[in-house]
């Protein structure tokens, strides 16, 4: 049977999922200004859809899908993590191009969810195909760990451990459907406040390793329904309550509204209030939203990573 040739797309959008930390545990800073982590990921299904378009010039459009999407805060220029992510891809295989990049954003901006791995994620895989580029697995996330620690983690989705930096990523099996409210904060708060804080006041002085009965109640669900919630934990969660004392009245909030458990979500400020199903996630939703807590979603994870949802 002989093979129809596809000519070259004109565009390709890839979608990216947020990630949640169900677990992460921060040790002392290093010197290179980064904290060693042991943390497990999980996507979960709020994603950006990437569009790439070949171009001349770099250029970049945000559309902001839902007001919790503050878009004033994401550069428009060569600064933005996604220019840098298709800059490095092209000197990676020492070809001179440049792309139309539009960010449609569900993920909220600076809220912990790695929204701006996600768009590097995903630009990263756009351009590969827009380019047809054919680049390896291992390269992709090489580039995607210079681009940042959460980068590689939003190529590979599912449920993984990270270490090092968080760059270093390993699967982990994940039987389970986890449902969550997701709780989006008016402001942004920046990653580096936050572990700066997490100096001050705890330092990282302790065992901060993934318990692996936590990595086991992944596994077989079944043997421990309730499990997961009393693993659920954030070494960051105390710091971001310091400088953000409104997120811990939003945890006692949601506790109140019937969640099984509440978590800070990576370096915040979004909030998780965990569910037992998606009747469930959508019931203490609504109590939240009786008690003004308007901006929420309801997601499940584990969700695939980045890949390609069309081609123009
Ligand atoms: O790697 P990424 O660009 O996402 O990190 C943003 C900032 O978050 C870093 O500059 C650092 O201040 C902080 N960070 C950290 N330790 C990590 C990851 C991030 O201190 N493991």
């Amino acid at each position: 049977m002989s093979e129809a040739l596809l000519p070259d797309p004109v565009s390709v959008t890839v979608r990216a999922p947020a990630k949640i930390n169900v677990y992460l545990g921060v040790g002392k800073v290093r010197d290179d200004g980064f904290h060693p982590l042991e943390t497990v990921y999980q996507a979960v299904s709020l994603y950006d859809d990437v569009t790439v378009t070949a171009a001349e010039e770099w250029a970049v459009t945000l559309l902001a899908d839902g007001d919790h999407v503050d878009g004033s805060a994401v550069p428009d220029d060569d600064t933005n993590i996604v220019v840098r992510a298709g800059k490095a891809l092209a000197a990676h295989h020492g070809i001179e191009r440049a792309a139309e990049i539009e960010i449609r954003k569900t993920i909220p901006v600076a809220g912990g969810m790695a929204g701006g791995s996600a768009d590097a994620a995903a630009t990263l895989v756009a351009l590969d195909r827009l380019w047809n580029l054919d680049t390896s697995d291992d390269d992709l996330l090489a580039l995607a760990a210079d681009l940042g620690s959460d980068v590689p983690f939003a190529l590979v989705g599912g449920t993984a451990t990270g270490t090092g930096r968080g760059e270093v990523v390993t699967p982990v099996d994940d039987a389970g459907t986890w449902w969550w409210v997701v709780v989006f904060s008016d402001e942004g708060l920046s990653t580096p406040s936050v572990y700066g804080a997490y100096d001050l006041l705890e330092g990282g002085d302790h065992d901060y390793r993934v318990r692996p009965a936590m990595l086991d109640t992944l596994r077989h669900p079944e043997d421990n329904p309730d499990g997961l919630p009393m693993f659920l934990y954030n070494d960051l969660e105390d710091a971001a309550f310091y400088l953000r004392p409104d997120l811990q009245t939003t945890a006692e909030a949601a506790l109140e509204c019937g969640a099984a458990t509440t978590l800070l979500s990576g370096s915040g400020p979004t909030m998780l209030a965990m569910a037992t199903d998606a009747d469930h996630a959508r019931e203490v939703a609504g109590r939240l939203a009786g008690r003004g807590y308007t901006r929420t979603a309801v997601a499940h994870g584990p969700v695939a990573g980045a890949h390609v949802v069309a081609y123009g």
